[in-house]
């Protein structure tokens, strides 16, 4: 299905994954999730913005009381790549010290973010320390980052919806889509 959205010259969103899709996925990832950390608590933290309609929906289907925290990172530059430099926006307000923290992601591309935010949250002492991305782009890879959890492997490709944005457009996409840009633009 191509869908034609008048922005940004005659950008052209692709559909990726459906609701129904995603929605499958994040049940059985709840359910798997649930299993794994019985008689546990468990400290969800979710990335901002990108994280945050696949946690809402992930934490609802869990099966264990959890908490949620929220950090909010950002990749030095801006556009469809992320540079090599990531910077705190929101950190932790809670201390993780001796809890089980579920890191949650939207998207694992080359490795940089979580690789940094995995380190940063390793040295505060969690009693264990996981993560669970909804996409992963395994052939962009460069940091050695392997999900714990993992919704969809994807090809490389601009993905937008179902709370992932480009320029801060598209979150509202209840599906994920691939994105093509004009190649006069590009
Ligand atoms: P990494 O640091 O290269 O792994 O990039 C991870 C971050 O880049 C994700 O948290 C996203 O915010 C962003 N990102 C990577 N690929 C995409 C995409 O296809 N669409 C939107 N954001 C993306
Ligand atoms: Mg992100």
């Amino acid at each position: 299905m191509k869908m034609q959205v008048n922005t940004q010259g005659h950008t052209t969103l692709s559909l990726l994954l459906s609701r129904e899709a995603v929605a499958a996925r994040v049940k059985e990832l709840a359910i798997q999730i649930s299993r794994d950390y019985t008689g546990k608590d468990l400290l969800l933290v979710g990335v901002l913005k990108g994280a945050f309609v696949f946690l809402a929906d992930l934490m609802r289907a869990l099966e264990i009381p959890v908490q949620v925290e929220f950090v909010r990172l950002a990749s030095y530059g801006k556009g469809a790549t992320s540079a090599g430099h990531v910077r705190v926006i929101l950190d932790l307000e809670a201390s993780i010290v001796g809890r089980h923290v579920l890191i949650v992601e939207d998207i694992l591309d080359t490795g940089l973010t979580l690789g940094f935010l995995l380190e940063r949250l390793r040295a505060r002492q969690p009693a264990s320390l996981k993560l669970c991305v909804l996409l992963s782009k395994r052939i962009r890879r460069a940091y050695d980052i392997t999900p714990d959890y993992k919704g969809f492997d994807v090809p490389d490709g601009f993905v937008v919806g179902y709370g992932i944005d480009y320029a801060d457009r598209y979150r509202s996409l209840p599906a994920i889509y691939t994105l093509s840009f004009p190649s006069s633009d590009a």
